[in-house]
């Protein structure tokens, strides 16, 4: 509990190796998370060529973490092992659809997750990223992901050259709703977002962009409308070229 308190993302690598036992264990405590029905519909795609880093760099908007990390795991939702199974087993699978695509999104984040937690637990860094889902069909490509197989999310994985200052959070109250959801008046709002806006580090991120409010810098520049739809369109294409959309 008290590490999970204190961790944060870590995007700063030293060139120290992680050797392959370590990363056996971490994979393998991963492996223990539940899953749906114990089908295990994940994989996940060890990166740790040096090439194939530099493949997959401009994939995630060339953040640096991927070319500077010594192991980068892209964790991925995977039918294909499950479905060949079935026919291999004269047993006729149907998963060809879009909840069986969350069924397995669902089990890949909770392996990433795991693995986060060990890796964090021995002292290595992480830092999650996000483009995965923005760069799939080219993802799919580079890691030549089969039929049944979608990336969902990535990580970078090393020994941390930083210790940066935690980041923010909101008040727990904020979060948790007892029994039934609590929507939330303007004002509470205002109320349960103060202290994030008063932040030195939020003000300044507002003065350095140019905007009127912090929500705004989330609005107009980090998240825009536009390239959540554009990147909506992009995913649902391999949604379907990766035989989800099938049913
Ligand atoms: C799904 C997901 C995607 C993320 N994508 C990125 C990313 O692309 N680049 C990055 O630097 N950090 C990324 N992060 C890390 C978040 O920025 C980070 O977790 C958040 O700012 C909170 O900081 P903390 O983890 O240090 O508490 C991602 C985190 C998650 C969970």
């Amino acid at each position: 509990m008290y590490s999970l308190l204190y961790r944060r993302t870590i995007r700063k690598y030293s060139p120290e190796p992680v050797g392959n036992k370590l990363l056996e264990d971490l994979l393998m405590a991963g492996c223990r998370s539940s899953t749906t029905g114990n089908m295990q519909v994940y994989s996940v795609i060890v990166t740790r060529d040096e090439a194939r880093k530099k493949s997959l760099a401009p994939l995630h908007f060339d953040q640096k973490m991927i070319t500077e990390a010594p192991v980068v795991l892209t964790f991925c939702a995977d039918f294909n092992r499950f479905t060949k199974w079935c026919i291999l087993r004269n047993a006729i699978p149907g998963y060809d659809n879009f909840l069986s695509f969350i069924t397995a999104a669902i089990d890949a984040v909770i392996v990433a997750q795991t693995v986060c937690i060990a890796a964090e637990a021995k002292g290595l860094g992480i830092c999650y990223l996000g483009t995965t889902t923005y760069m799939a069909h080219k993802i799919v490509k580079v890691l030549e992901l089969p039929k049944g197989v979608i990336p969902i999310t990535t990580i970078s994985l090393g020994w941390p050259a930083e210790i940066p200052e935690q980041v923010d959070r909101l008040p727990l109250e904020a979060i948790v709703h007892n029994e039934v959801y609590r929507d939330y008046t303007d004002e509470r709002i205002a109320e349960l977002y103060r202290e994030k806006e008063l932040r030195d580090d939020s003000v300044q991120f507002v003065k350095e962009n140019n905007k009127d409010s912090l929500a705004q810098v989330f609005t107009d520049i980090r998240y825009k409308k536009d390239d959540n739809i554009t990147f909506s369109r992009i995913f649902l294409q391999v949604l379907g070229d990766q035989g989800f959309m099938n049913q």
